[in-house]
């Protein structure tokens, strides 16, 4: 299975994926990384020679050019599964319509709980003494998808945004990882669990 990984940030659940696909026997290989930025993130996919491209959001003058940009790129690879890994961006409907069904996402929190781009300083907010990692698939909604992994993550005593977002991190790359590795093993049929629900006539 070849995978393409989004990302903004430091790439960290990026980097673990790509140890996971350093054994011969995990099914899935990163062919591409993207960023919406200058993300430190793309020094993983250098240090792995793995390509890498940039569509700055800035360059733009709205999603839509941007998302276009985007997906213009990702055809050169024409990945399986296209992999959100801290993109801190909304693709545009235009993105998810031409990749349905194979994009995921990893979300610091146990969606549908603390859904957007603060999942971990809302739970603290909130108070709650467990939040989550949760994996999904995107749909044209935000962190809305049908829900392919999560497990809960405990909130502990003296907590900051950055000691509990390592601590979910922790789980969300186990999670990533299986799921990723279930999908190119065809345990995971993501066409199936895209498909609309069906109505009750
Ligand atoms: C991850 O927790 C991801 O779920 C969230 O942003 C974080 C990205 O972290 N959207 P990193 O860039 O992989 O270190």
């Amino acid at each position: 299975l070849t995978v393409a990984v989004l990302i903004s940030g430091t790439g960290s659940n990026l980097r673990a994926l790509l140890e996971a696909t350093e054994e011969p026997a995990y099914p899935a290989r990163v062919v591409v990384v993207g960023a919406d930025r200058e993300a430190d993130g793309l020094d993983h996919a250098a240090d792995y020679d793995i390509p890498s491209f940039t569509v700055q959001y800035a360059h733009f003058t709205d999603r839509e050019q941007w998302g276009a940009e985007l997906a213009a790129q990702l055809r050169v690879w024409n990945p399986d599964l296209i992999v959100l890994s801290g993109l801190m961006r909304l693709l545009p409907a235009s993105v998810v319509a031409a990749w349905r069904g194979r994009i995921i996402n990893t979300h610091p929190a146990y969606l549908p709980e603390f859904p957007g781009a603060h999942g971990v300083r809302d739970a603290l907010a909130a108070g709650v003494a467990q939040t989550g990692a949760s994996v999904i698939l995107v749909d044209d909604g935000v962190d809305s998808g049908p829900i392919l992994a999560q497990e809960r993550v405990s909130v502990l005593p003296g907590d900051d945004e950055q000691s509990l977002h390592e601590r979910i991190k922790l789980v969300e790359r186990r999670l990533l990882i299986d799921v990723v590795r279930r999908v190119a093993d065809g345990e995971l049929d993501l066409a199936a669990a895209s498909a609309p629900v069906p109505q009750p006539r």
